[in-house]
């Protein structure tokens, strides 16, 4: 989940998709993963590059970037993170059955049901004015919480835990769901992995 940099070039290379450019058809199609992450994605990693050649935070790690930054370093650098954890939170087969173990119980004793949860989210991710993410967390308290975020914001820069997030940004639907953001959004949690959702639960 991590960038590298490569050689001595120091420079973020965007990560391999974890499943081909098709795999997420029919509710995510190939042009749609084309165009975000080959150029919205891509395009963040290359102005966070840009951005911080020469300067002292050319070999810091993206997460240290994130937390320390600010300006249009902070809003690439946090672009990066969220779309490389964004890609992580859907699967080919995902989605199908609910999640299991710990999440499983937290959710519900958190939100009543699955099915509540869900709605939670989508109602967030739904009622999210403008651009933005859509985050289930664990607190510093260890409290399972659903909250947005503007921009590039993200949870890493606090003490909370992202366990899976939803990307509302218009480019991430409009090809395929145009301003439907609704269908998008239940599309979406029909392709959440959520073994890599279980997994950033544990300690
Ligand atoms: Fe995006």
């Amino acid at each position: 989940m991590q960038l590298v940099k490569s050689g001595g070039a120091a420079e973020f290379q965007i990560p391999d998709l974890p499943y081909p450019m098709d795999a997420l058809e029919p509710v995510l199609s190939r042009e749609t993963l084309e165009y975000h992450y080959g150029a919205h994605h891509l395009g963040y990693v290359e102005k966070l590059n840009g951005l911080v050649a020469g300067t002292r935070l050319e070999h810091a790690t993206l997460e240290q970037i994130v937390r320390t930054s600010t300006g249009a370093v902070y809003n690439n650098a946090a672009q990066v993170w969220n779309h490389d954890f964004y890609w992580d939170c859907m699967a080919p087969q995902g989605g199908r059955g609910a999640p299991a173990g710990d999440l499983a119980t937290r959710l519900t004793s958190t939100f009543g049901s699955f099915e509540s949860f869900k709605e939670v989210f989508k109602r967030h991710a739904v009622q999210k004015f403008g651009s933005g993410w859509t985050w289930l967390v664990k607190t510093g308290d260890g409290l399972l919480v659903v909250r947005n975020t503007d921009d590039a914001d993200t949870p890493i820069r606090t003490s909370e835990t992202p366990l899976l997030c939803c990307d509302v940004w218009e480019h991430a639907y409009y090809i395929d769901y145009r301003n439907d953001r609704a269908k998008y959004v239940d599309a979406f949690m029909s392709i959440v992995n959520w073994k890599f959702v279980e997994g950033n639960l544990k300690p």
